[in-house]
């Protein structure tokens, strides 16, 4: 049973992996954590344009995926044209902010968007807001710094202090965002433009209350995941429903230690589950 590969700079795509998991419950995966080269967001285009395509060509030659889901803003921006040029004959399903969705839920025609420096300068993401703003303004933060501190939450001696910086991070990007709200003018939908944030959903609620929307893309991504398997008549056929742990394979080009942590706090998936990366993709 060949597996489905995802891939993602660190722990951030392990939030559409939960939803693939959810969607796809017969299954295998294996997960590329690249946190040795992590943060994407403030990394030149042309290096994450590398390190996605290494990293497709080392799930394809390790690890024979019979799919890619590229669990990653920033590197579905700068390389998922890429990616299918070189692998035409491999299902890729990306993401990317939700910012045609969040035109369903917003009254005030007002939405915040939250995403990497990478994601917000990308050629993509300009063409995707062009295409929906006469709908909606669109209110964008380059959230520097704070995709690499949600990864330090995972790291044992630098918990603590990441954790205060996510706080203050998020203090500052949304207070540079602006007023959310229902009322007129007030933003009243956020887009989370990087897979990493959904892991401060509950930091996010606690500051903006509950008349804000607060979207991500895990669940979308794992139905369109879903179809693609089919139209590739790739979907597993139901069968006694393995364990999770027998069914996901994590690994990373960093430290095997934090990805355990990330793993055991977001999936319960235990320590064996986590592995380091063949040195041919580190
Ligand atoms: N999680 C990634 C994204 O969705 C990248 C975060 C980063 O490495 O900067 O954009």
């Amino acid at each position: 049973m060949r597996p489905i590969g995802v891939f993602d700079s660190g722990v951030g795509g392990l939030s559409v992996l939960q939803a693939l998991q959810t969607e796809l419950p017969h299954e295998r995966f294996v997960y590329l954590a690249d946190n040795g080269h992590a943060p994407y967001g403030e990394k030149s285009d042309v290096y994450v344009l590398e390190r996605s395509l290494r990293i497709t060509q080392h799930l394809i030659d390790h690890h024979h995926i019979k799919a890619l889901v590229v669990a990653c803003n920033t590197a579905t921006a700068a390389a998922i044209h890429a990616i299918r040029a070189q692998h035409p004959q491999l299902p890729v399903v990306g993401v990317e902010p939700a910012i045609k969705p969040a035109l369903n839920f917003t009254q005030t025609r007002r939405i915040g968007v939250m995403a990497t420096r990478g994601t917000v300068n990308s050629h993509k993401f300009k063409l995707l807001v062009a295409q929906h703003q006469d709908q909606a303004q669109y209110v964008v933060c380059a959230c520097n710094g704070l995709a690499l501190a949600i990864e330090q939450s995972t790291h044992v001696e630098m918990a603590k202090d990441a954790d205060a910086t996510i706080d203050s991070l998020l203090d500052r990007y949304l207070n540079e965002l602006g007023d959310f709200g229902s009322k007129s003018g007030q933003i009243d939908t956020l887009v989370l433009g990087c897979t990493h944030y959904v892991f401060v959903t509950d930091r996010l609620r606690e500051r903006l209350g509950s008349e804000v929307q607060i979207l991500s893309t895990g669940e979308a991504v794992a139905r369109q995941t879903a179809r693609l398997l089919q139209q590739h008549h790739e979907l597993q056929v139901p069968q006694a429903q393995p364990s999770n742990s027998a069914r996901v394979a994590l690994y990373t080009t960093g430290d095997v230690g934090s990805l355990q942590l990330a793993a055991a706090r977001w999936l319960n998936l235990p320590a064996s589950s986590c592995h380091r990366a063949d040195a041919s993709v580190t």
